[in-house]
């Protein structure tokens, strides 16, 4: 790493941005943020990539507009990547321990999480994360790290997150052309977290729902680690749209009506008027704001059923003892924790982005999750680096060599 500088971009459906820390002087531990920039994303769809001129253009813009407001030029960044491609598997990985004194080793450790993920890695697929969630040494469970112990059995539950081939190529291609190196390609749903969960609630098992403007990145994290991921192509767009609909105007206008008014639920609100501009000879119209609610709660209970049925299926609802915190921008959408509260049978709270310091105005919001997520993600990789992490180290090398980066 180069001047003490970790980057982050967030590539989304609605905007890309670029957020640029550095490591706190004190030891390298913490992060503040120098700069960042914020462009609207025209050439991504659903949280993949369907323009790529325009992405790189937005690219380069966003990263522009960073290194401006932190007065540094900056070369490589952390990523990320989502979308309905994703897929997670998990797996075990079982192996003897034939070493002197039986103490396990680092190569102990790696030839059990190959064992373990070996069976799940999909030929036709990338690999974006392995992750190793616990360790068992004979029948001691609960080992985050059994480096250094004695036993003569090693077993590990292992998790592979894949993505499609295409869609991570596209993601390097645009980064290439934009110029910015890219550090490692993190899952979405990974950096939110790294932003909004505590240390607690990820041991303890709990939901993340990230609902953007073109996707609903949706992860459950147990005893320390991602156990599950999930992107679907539901989003922000949808509330607007419903609206752009329901009420005849255009989408700006009727993004605005859902910023200002969510759901519309309030009751003090019930009896007020909302006014729609006039456009092209259409005159002005007077909307009352009880209307807000037949057209955007039933998307609202869509979304958060699409999830509910998920942790259902796989028997995920029992186990998420923390609760369920939503984030993402369209978090922001009033009442939509009302909602929340009467569709799933869990304590249910807001994340915002914490644990970096500096210009933290811009970036405190649900919307900034996934960029202060990267930073956060940067800073735990670049203290890994050289030891066992329990991300991606090999993919990448792969993904370098086939672009010549
Ligand atoms: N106050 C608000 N009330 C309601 N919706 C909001 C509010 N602020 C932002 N949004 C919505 O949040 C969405 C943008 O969220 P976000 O910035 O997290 O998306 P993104 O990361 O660019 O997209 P994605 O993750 O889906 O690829 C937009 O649909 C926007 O209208
Ligand atoms: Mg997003």
């Amino acid at each position: 790493m180069k001047n003490n500088f970790i980057v982050g971009i967030d590539i989304g459906t609605n905007k890309i941005c670029t957020v640029i820390g550095q490591l706190n002087e004190e030891g390298g531990e913490t992060i503040e943020v120098i700069g960042y920039g914020v462009t609207e994303s025209k050439g991504i769809r659903k949280g993949v990539i369907v323009d790529m001129n325009t992405t790189v253009e937005d690219i380069k813009k966003s990263v522009k507009e960073a290194e401006l407001t932190a007065g540094v030029e900056i070369e490589s960044a952390f990523v990320n990547i989502s979308g309905a491609h994703i897929e997670t598997r998990a797996g075990k990985g079982s192996i003897n321990i034939s070493g002197r004194n039986s103490e396990i080793t680092k190569e102990d450790v790696d030839r059990a999480v190959k064992h373990g993920s070996g069976m799940l890695l999909p030929q036709d697929r990338e690999i974006l994360h392995i992750l190793t969630q616990e360790f068992i040494v004979d029948s001691q469970e609960d080992i985050k790290n059994p480096i250094g112990m004695i036993g003569s059995n090693l077993d590990v539950y292992v998790v592979v997150v894949t993505a499609t081939k295409t869609a991570l190529n596209n993601l390097l291609t645009a980064l290439k052309r934009a110029k910015i190196n890219v550090s490692n390609v993190v899952l979405s749903h990974i950096a939110a977290a790294e932003a909004v969960l505590t240390e607690d609630e990820k041991d303890l098992g709990v939901a993340l729902i990230d609902i953007g403007e073109g996707t609903t990145d949706f992860s459950v994290f147990e005893k320390g680690a991602l156990s599950f991921a999930k992107s679907f192509p539901i989003g922000g767009v949808h509330f607007t749209n419903d609206l752009r609909v329901g009420i005849r105007v255009q989408a700006d206008i009727a993004d605005k009506i859902k910023r200002k008014y969510g759901l519309g639920l309030d009751a003090d609100l019930h009896n007020e008027n909302f006014e729609t501009p006039s456009v092209g000879g259409k005159k002005k119209r007077m909307m009352p704001v009880s209307l807000l609610p037949q057209i955007l709660r039933p998307r609202a209970e869509e979304i958060l059923e699409i999830i509910k049925r998920e942790l259902e299926k796989h028997r995920l609802d029992k186990r998420i003892n923390a609760g369920i915190v939503i984030t993402g921008g369209s978090s922001l959408l009033k009442d939509l924790h009302e909602v929340a509260d009467e569709v799933f049978d869990a304590p249910i709270r807001l994340g915002t982005p914490e644990g970096v310091g500096g210009l933290i105005d811009k970036v405190s919001t649900p919307d900034f999750s996934t960029a202060v997520g990267l930073l956060k993600y940067g800073l735990i990789d670049y203290k890994n680096s050289g030891e066992f992490s329990t991300n991606n180290k090999g993919f990448f090398d792969k993904v370098k060599d086939f672009f010549g980066f």
